[in-house]
């Protein structure tokens, strides 16, 4: 290893002209294409944002082979380093790697990632926050902090990344660690994911043995270790503060914030921590150029995306596609449709089961980018997009998140906690008809109680799914309760008895 000044020497090296950047292709107009989604003007148009007001720019349309950044999804090669160099990867590092901290981080900034870890914080940003003024002059070291965790429920896209294309993520690993000028990275992989640590662990060592990464790493100067670490099996390890106490050793709870893991972060250094997708793409991002990546997609919402398509599609499927695709489109293009075909639609879940339902009618002109969906009152996350088609009861699809959400609260917040637990039981009430009409406002205004009321975002992980439930299928809740006081000559009382408990000589609540 370097000693300390002279890894600084090393990490402060300026920046010299830009990577030779490919040629963009020819573009399209910057009106809306016609696609079966957006036949109509009342409908979102594709090429502006909706929540400001932004210049026109030359964007993209339609995503070809050659601009997929993980060319090997489908494992069609090998996940090992030649087959990787073969398609690119590991191509000119040591330049990019000496171009120095300054020109990677602009970079990015430049082609408007967002991170692909959920919340959709623009990544040029996130990283300049590790180098503020005087960086330099603390001698502690500094880490990235992979979050290989992939815990929310219908996501399956880092997984894939891991397996075929393990070196995107490794070379990844070593740009953003000297755009953040980080000594090490660690990654944090989900314990269940053995098949992925084993490849990933494999990719690491031959890394190494190329003197791709360690000392001197590409020939570049700068010293940088990757260690793989494998976790235990706790959702709430995926958010980051809690991902940092179980690096430590410590159990998953995540952290109050402030401080932000960049001024304490693991181990009380300097760190940060980031999705592997949003890792794994910036190495093509600083060789293709910033404006390559910002042509696809619409404006504040560029780049290409992985999409994890599950439940009643005819072929489910994890694809990289252009930002903002129409979501109809996303399903008839990768996943033949939906089951029994598009009418037979019933809802969507668009980002993982955190992010609030949306009803076939809204699902039919939805854009699948962080502002399209922010407009319709719910979330890209994580991108992994939950089909359900008329033979799908929602009310229990959703009791069956809440019942996840429950399990998983690490129990620190009150209003997580508790929170959990009731929405839990309601939700089981609301799923057999037991439930009373009342209750259906008294569960929006507990979810409102918890949003923005807790340490970590898992409160509004439970919350926004059943807002979503009480949004748009309001009438099916109230109609199953309705059919349940028919079925039983009468509402059930609270708290789900009966309503003729009390003359049977069952004890119900006080004032029932
Ligand atoms: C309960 C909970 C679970 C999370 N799980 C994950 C996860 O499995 N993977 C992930 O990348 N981010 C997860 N996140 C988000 C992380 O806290 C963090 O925002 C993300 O890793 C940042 O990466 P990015 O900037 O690349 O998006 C989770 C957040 C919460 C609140
Ligand atoms: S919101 Fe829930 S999971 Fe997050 S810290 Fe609080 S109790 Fe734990």
């Amino acid at each position: 290893m370097l000693s300390a000044p002279a890894v600084k020497t090393a990490l402060r090296s300026s920046a010299p002209n830009a990577l030779p950047k490919v040629g963009l292709r020819t573009l399209t107009t910057t009106t809306s294409p016609s696609t079966p989604a957006n036949n109509g003007s009342t409908q979102q148009k594709r090429n502006m944002a909706t929540v400001q007001d932004a210049p026109p720019v030359q964007r993209q349309r339609g995503l070809q082979d050659q601009d997929r950044i993980f060319q090997n999804l489908y494992g069609h090669h090998g996940a090992d380093l030649k087959s990787a160099q073969k398609y690119g990867d590991w191509h000119k590092t040591k330049e990019i790697l000496l171009k120095g901290h300054d020109w990677i981080i602009s970079e990015i900034k430049a082609s408007g990632l967002r991170g692909r870890g959920g919340a959709g914080f623009p990544s040029g940003m996130k990283w300049s926050f590790m180098n503020p003024k005087g960086w330099e002059n603390d001698t502690k070291p500094r880490y990235l902090v992979v979050n290989a965790d992939e815990g929310e429920p219908g996501t399956c896209k880092d997984r894939e990344i891991m397996r075929k294309d393990p070196h995107k993520l490794i070379e990844g690993c070593l740009v953003a660690g000297r755009a953040m000028n980080c000594t090490a990275a660690y990654i944090y992989i989900r314990g269940e994911f053995y098949h992925e640590a084993t490849v990933l662990q494999r990719a690491i060592q031959e890394a190494y043995q190329a003197g791709l990464i360690g000392k001197n790493a590409c020939d570049s100067g700068y010293d940088f270790d990757i260690i793989l670490h494998r976790g235990m099996g706790a959702y709430v390890c995926g958010e980051e503060t809690s991902l940092i106490e179980s690096l430590e050793g410590k159990a998953g709870k995540p952290r109050l914030k402030p401080p932000f893991p960049a001024a304490v972060g693991l181990f009380g250094c300097p760190s940060t921590v980031a999705n592997v997708e949003t890792i794994a793409v910036a190495p093509t991002i600083v060789r293709r150029g910033a404006n390559w990546f910002n042509s696809f997609g619409r404006e504040r919402n560029s780049g290409t995306k992985l999409f994890c398509i599950s439940g009643h599609v005819n072929n489910p499927c994890t694809v990289e596609e252009e930002m903002s695709i129409p979501l109809k489109e996303l399903i008839e293009k990768h996943c033949g449709g939906v089951r029994g075909g598009w009418d037979n639609l019933k809802a969507i879940i668009p980002g993982g089961s955190s992010t609030p339902i949306l009803p076939a009618k809204t699902c039919e002109t939805q854009l699948m980018d962080f502002d399209a969906l922010k407009d319709s009152q719910s979330g890209l996350g994580t991108a992994a997009v939950i089909v359900m088609d008329q033979s799908t009861d929602v009310v229990r699809a959703i009791s069956r998140l809440s019942k996840f959400y429950h399990h998983e609260s690490c129990g620190q917040c009150t209003p997580c906690r508790e929170g959990s637990k009731w929405t839990e039981q309601i939700m089981k009430r609301f799923e057999n008809g037991t439930a009373r009409s009342r209750e259906i406002d008294m569960m929006q205004e507990l979810t409102k109680q918890v949003e923005g009321h807790t340490i970590c975002a898992l409160g509004e992980a439970f919350a926004w799914p059943v807002q979503g439930l009480i949004r748009h299928f309001r009438p099916e809740l109230e109609a199953r309760i309705a059919d349940h006081a028919q079925k039983s000559g009468g509402e059930a009382l609270a708290g789900g008895w009966q309503h003729d408990a009390g003359k049977h000589g069952m004890l119900v609540s006080p004032g029932m």
